[in-house]
C-alpha cells in the first residue's frame, strides 16, 4: 500500500500525498498540519501537511461556509487540522511543478480546528534548505525537527532497511532471537552503563554492548542460524558516528566458514542496496588486514580514491638526512605518497596537510618537491637527482613522508591519504566502494599491554595458534571488517568453540583464572556442553542508513538521539536520581567536583 493510498480512517478519507488530476471532483475529509499560510484577505490558501506530502487547501467565500472561513483567518502554522471539501484542478498558471500534487487542491467547504499550536520554537516551514536552526536548538525541539520531511524519509527508509534485512535473514533460514538486555558485561572495548539492581542492593546489571555471548550461547543451544534488530548500549567517547546506543543487525551461524558469512552478508547488502540509491557490485573484494594497512595505513580504507602508499625505506638507504636515519636506525620505515603533478600545492596547503599528520601523533609531515633548479623542501633539499629519480620524483611533483614504526606512520599517513583527497579534490574512480577487511590480529597493543583488538572470543589462525604466549601480536586471527567509503559498517569473525583454547586465549589477555571463572564461566561451561564451530558479524544499522542517506550525522537516523556529551536534550536525561531511588537501591552519591 502507497503512503497516499492508506485506507479511510475515522478522522479522515486518506492522507494527501498521492493526489492527483485523475481525483479531481473527489469529496473528501483530509487532516494534517498547517505548514504554510497565505491569506490573500478574500481567499486563504494553506498548504497541508501529513507524512506523505503536501497538498494546497484553499478557503474562498464561494466555496467555504461562512463560519469555517471566518475561523480559517485564526489558523496558525503548524495548527492540527481537519477540512472537508472536493479536489479541484489548481487554475491555469497556478501549477507547482515543485510539489507532487502540485496540479490540483482541496477546496474547502468545512473546516475543523483540531489543536492549536503555539509558535514552533523552530520552523518547520523554511523558503529555502540553507536556513536550518543549530542542531542543538534542532535537538531541544525534536519532536518539530523530527516533522521535516527529510527526517522523516531517513526515518522511512531506515524503517524499509530493518525490513528488508529481516526478510532477507528469514529467506535463509536464520531466526529472530530476543536477547536480555539486563545482562552481564560483554567485552566490546567500551565501558558498560550500569544498572543497579533493588532487590539485590550493591549489584548491577550491565547493559549489552552487544548479544555477543548470547548469539554464541544459542549456536550451543542449536538454533544453527540466529540474527537479531539489536539494540546494543556502550559508554564511550562519542563522535559523529557513534551513539551510546545503537542498532546492530546481529548474526551468527553454525557449521560455518568465513566465507559463509561473507557471502550471506554480502547477499544482505545487495538486499538493502537495492531499495536505496547504492551500488553494491558483490562479491566485494578483499584485504587481509596487512595488505590494507601497508597500502592505505588503514583497517578501513576508502577506496573510492586511488592513493597508495609508497614505503622507500630501501630507495632512500643513502640519504643523509638525521631524521631519517635515526627512524631507520630504530627499526622504523620511511612510507609516504608520490603525488605527480602535485609541486603545485601551496606552502599553506602542505601545512594544512601537516597538521592533519600531526594531528594523528606524527611530531611532522616531511615533503619535496622538484623543479629545474633541482628537489626543494625539508626532505627535498637533502636528496640528490639521482635519488629523486629513485623514489619517482620528477619535476612539478610532490612527496609526502612520514618516517618511524609502522604504528606511527600508517595513522599518520591514513590522516594524510584524507587530507589529500579533500585538498586535491580527488576524483573518485568509483562512488561506492566496498570492501572486506580480513584476518585481522587477534590482539592489539595499547600501553605495553595486549587487548582484544576485536573481543576475546575470535578464533585465532590455526597456523598461528602455537605462537599464542610467545608472540601474541603476531597471531591473525579469523576477523573480518566490512568497509563502505571508509566507513565501518561491520565486524565478526569465527569463534573460538573450544573451552580448552578459549582459556588460553583469556590468559594471554591477562586474566586470572578466578576472573575468567568469574567473568566467562557461564560461557566456558556452555562450551564444555557440545558446541558446533560457528561464526557471525554485526553490522551497525545506524551507519548503514547514515551513508545510506548520506548523512552528516548518525543522528539523522535515530528518532531520538543523544548528544555528543550523551545527553537527551528534548526529554532530558539523564537526571540525577531522587533520594528515596537511592534509598530503595541502598546507593549514595559521591559529592561532584562542580
Ligand atoms: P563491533 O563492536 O565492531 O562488533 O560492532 C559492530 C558494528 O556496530 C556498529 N557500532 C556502532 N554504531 C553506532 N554507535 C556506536 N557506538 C557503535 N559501535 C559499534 C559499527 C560496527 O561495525 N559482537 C561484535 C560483532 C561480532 O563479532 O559478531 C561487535 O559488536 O557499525
Amino acid at each position: 500500500m502507497s503512503e497516499g493510498q492508506i485506507e479511510q480512517t475515522g478522522l479522515r478519507s486518506r492522507m494527501v500525498g498521492g493526489l492527483r488530476a485523475g481525483n479531481e471532483g473527489e469529496a473528501l475529509a483530509l487532516a494534517g498540519w498547517v505548514h504554510r499560510r497565505r491569506d490573500l484577505g478574500g481567499l486563504l490558501f494553506v498548504d497541508l501537511r501529513d507524512r506523505s506530502g503536501l497538498i494546497q487547501v484553499s478557503f474562498g467565500p464561494d466555496w467555504t461556509e461562512a463560519a469555517s472561513m471566518e475561523h480559517a483567518h485564526d489558523i496558525g502554522h503548524e495548527d492540527v487540522i481537519r477540512v472537508e471539501g472536493v479536489v479541484a484542478a489548481r487554475p491555469e498558471g497556478a501549477h507547482k511543478d515543485d510539489m507532487a500534487t502540485g496540479g490540483v487542491e482541496l477546496r474547502v467547504t468545512r473546516l475543523e480546528i483540531l489543536s492549536d499550536a503555539r509558535t514552533p520554537e523552530i520552523p518547520v516551514y523554511r523558503a529555502s534548505e540553507d536556513e536550518l536552526p543549530a542542531e542543538e536548538l534542532r535537538l531541544q525541539h525534536r519532536v518539530l525537527d523530527l516533522r521535516r520531511r527529510e527526517l522523516q524519509q531517513k526515518l522511512v527508509l531506515r524503517h524499509k532497511l530493518v525490513l528488508a534485512a529481516r526478510n532477507y535473514m528469514d529467506r535463509n533460514g536464520f531466526i529472530e532471537v530476543e536477547t536480555p538486555i539486563l545482562t552481564k558485561a560483554t567485552p566490546e572495548g567500551a565501558r558498560d552503563y550500569l544498572v543497579p539492581s533493588r532487590v539485590h542492593k550493591g549489584e548491577f546489571y550491565a547493559l549489552p554492548q552487544s548479544p555477543q555471548i548470547y548469539k554464541q550461547l544459542l549456536m550451543v543451544a542449536g538454533f544453527d542460524r540466529y540474527f537479531q534488530i539489536a539494540r546494543c548500549f556502550r559508554d564511550e567517547d562519542l563522535r559523529a558516528d557513534r551513539q551510546p546506543e545503537f542498532t546492530q543487525i546481529d548474526v551468527e551461524a553454525s557449521f560455518v566458514e568465513v566465507d559463509d558469512i561473507l557471502r550471506w552478508i554480502e547477499g544482505l547488502i545487495l538486499a538493502l542496496a537495492e531499495i536505496s540509491d547504492v551500488d553494491a557490485p558483490i562479491p566485494f573484494p578483499r584485504l587481509t588486514w596487512q595488505e590494507s594497512m601497508e597500502r592505505y595505513g588503514s583497517d578501513r580504507p576508502d577506496l573510492r580514491y586511488q592513493l597508495e602508499i609508497e614505503d622507500w625505506t630501501e630507495s632512500t638507504a643513502d640519504l643523509d638526512f638525521r631524521v631519517i636515519r635515526s627512524q631507520v636506525d630504530a627499526g622504523g620505515r620511511v612510507r609516504g605518497f608520490l603525488l605527480k603533478g602535485g609541486g603545485g600545492l601551496s606552502r599553506r596547503q602542505i601545512d594544512g596537510v601537516e597538521n592533519e599528520a600531526k594531528a594523528a601523533g606524527a611530531p611532522g609531515l616531511l615533503w619535496g618537491k622538484r623543479s629545474d633548479e633541482g628537489a626543494s623542501g625539508p626532505l627535498g633539499k637533502f636528496m640528490s637527482e639521482e635519488q629523486a629519480d629513485r623514489i619517482g620524483l620528477g619535476i612539478g611533483d610532490l612527496v609526502l613522508v612520514s618516517a618511524g614504526p609502522d604504528s606511527l606512520t600508517s595513522p599518520t599517513l591514513s590522516a594524510v591519504r584524507d587530507a589529500l583527497v579533500a585538498v586535491l579534490e580527488l576524483q573518485p574512480v568509483r562512488e561506492h566502494a566496498w570492501v572486506w577487511v580480513t584476518d585481522f590480529p587477534v590482539f592489539d597493543e595499547e600501553d605495553g599491554m595486549l587487548a582484544a583488538s576485536h573481543h576475546p572470543f575470535v578464533m585465532p589462525h590455526t597456523d598461528d595458534i602455537d605462537d599464542l604466549e610467545a608472540d601474541p601480536a603476531s597471531v591473525r586471527g579469523t576477523a573480518y571488517d566490512l568497509v563502505y567509503n571508509g566507513t565501518e559498517f561491520g565486524s565478526g569473525s569465527l569463534r573460538i568453540h573450544e573451552p580448552e583454547l578459549q582459556r588460553r586465549i583469556l590468559r594471554v589477555l591477562g586474566l586470572s583464572e578466578d576472573e575468567i571463572e568469574k567473568k566467562f564461566g557461564f560461557l566456558l561451561n556452555a562450551l564444555s556442553a557440545g558446541a558446533p564451530p560457528h561464526g557471525g558479524i554485526a553490522l551497525g544499522m545506524d551507519r548503514i542508513v547514515q551513508r545510506f542517506t548520506d548523512s552528516p550525522s548518525l543522528r539523522d537516523t535515530v528518532a531520538f538521539p543523544k548528544t555528543t556529551a550523551a545527553r537527551a536534550l528534548f526529554e532530558g536525561a539523564p537526571t540525577p536520581p531522587g533520594e528515596s531511588a537511592l534509598d530503595e537501591l541502598g546507593l549514595q552519591l559521591k559529592a561532584q567536583d562542580s
